[in-house]
């Protein structure tokens, strides 16, 4: 048998309360890590351990901590637990982030903070804490940020969101050059369509419902992604698969970018 990806190593994984960032602890938890899970959710951090505790080896070991990302102590309580912990820091995954939907004229300036202080700046000072850790520890580690489709493909409704995820391709790349030096790499990988549990909990109209159609008719796969199709890309990304690889954000989303110019016509013209 293959010995698993990440056997004797840890991973921070945020947002894994739900969606995305479960679909990746649950695949982390396979591939043998150490898993430190974290999400504003207690409870639905709760049940992931009971899950996983059941299917992982005896030697892995899962804490969750459960918190608010956009508050700087909670951060730094949370690397400094995990290092108490786990010792060494390897792999860190941010996942939690927010996609409300308003038109550019109606965004409060509370809604773009809520926005940017999760999608970009909690990762900034994350990243920023366990790259430090990780160069004090001498460990060759990985960060992976979720971004978006959205960091290359304007679209209508979403102009925080849109901003937030093309400020984290660039955050990738600045640190992917900075943090190269240290033998730490760090990539991004976007997601097109992902039918998670938020984002199908959205779909209560029959409006909702009809755009989530069309919008998964611009996938020239013609579907949307499985959680599990995104965990393996974050693996690929985290593991020894791409040790050559570094400052790149990974699109994930069934072609759709590729057909972006039909595609961001449609939408404009017939919502706005
Ligand atoms: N679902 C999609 O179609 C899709 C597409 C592209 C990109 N993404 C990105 O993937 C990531 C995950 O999305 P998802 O669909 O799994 O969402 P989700 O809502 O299912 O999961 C996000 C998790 O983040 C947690 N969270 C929210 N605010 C937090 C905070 N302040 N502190 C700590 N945790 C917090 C939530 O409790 C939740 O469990 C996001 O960054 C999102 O932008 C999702």
């Amino acid at each position: 048998m293959e010995k698993p990806l990440f056997k004797n190593e840890t991973a921070i994984i945020t947002g894994a309360g739900s969606g995305i960032g479960r679909g990746i602890a649950q695949r982390f938890a396979k591939e043998g890590a150490n898993l430190c899970l974290v999400d504003i959710q207690e409870e639905k951090l709760q049940q992931l351990k009971r899950e996983l505790e059941s299917m992982t080896q005896p030697e892995q070991r899962v804490v969750v901590r459960s918190g608010n990302l956009c508050e700087g102590s909670f951060r730094e309580s949370l690397v400094e637990e995990a290092v108490e912990i786990f010792g060494d820091i390897h792999v860190i995954v941010h996942s939690a982030g927010i996609y409300p939907s308003t038109p550019f004229l109606e965004i409060t300036e509370q809604e773009w903070d809520s926005v940017l202080d999760l999608n970009l700046k909690a990762v900034f000072f994350l990243n920023q804490l366990v790259a430090k850790m990780m160069i004090v520890q001498g460990v060759k580690g990985r960060i992976v940020n979720i971004s978006s489709t959205a960091s290359e493909v304007a679209r209508p409704g979403v102009a925080h969101y849109c901003s937030s995820k093309a400020g984290l391709k660039m955050l990738t790349q600045v640190l992917a050059l900075e943090l190269a030096p240290h033998g730490i790499r760090v990539n991004a990988l976007g997601p097109g369509l992902v039918e998670t549990d938020t984002l199908l909990n959205t779909l209560k109209t029959e409006k909702a419902k009809r755009e989530h159609e069309e919008k998964i008719s611009f996938s020239p796969l013609n579907r949307a992604a499985l959680v599990e199709e995104i965990a393996d890309g974050v693996v690929y990304f985290a593991s020894s698969h791409s040790s050559y690889v570094t400052g790149q954000t990974l699109l994930v989303d069934g072609g759709y970018a590729a057909g972006r110019i039909f595609t961001s016509l449609q939408t404009i013209n017939r919502r706005f």
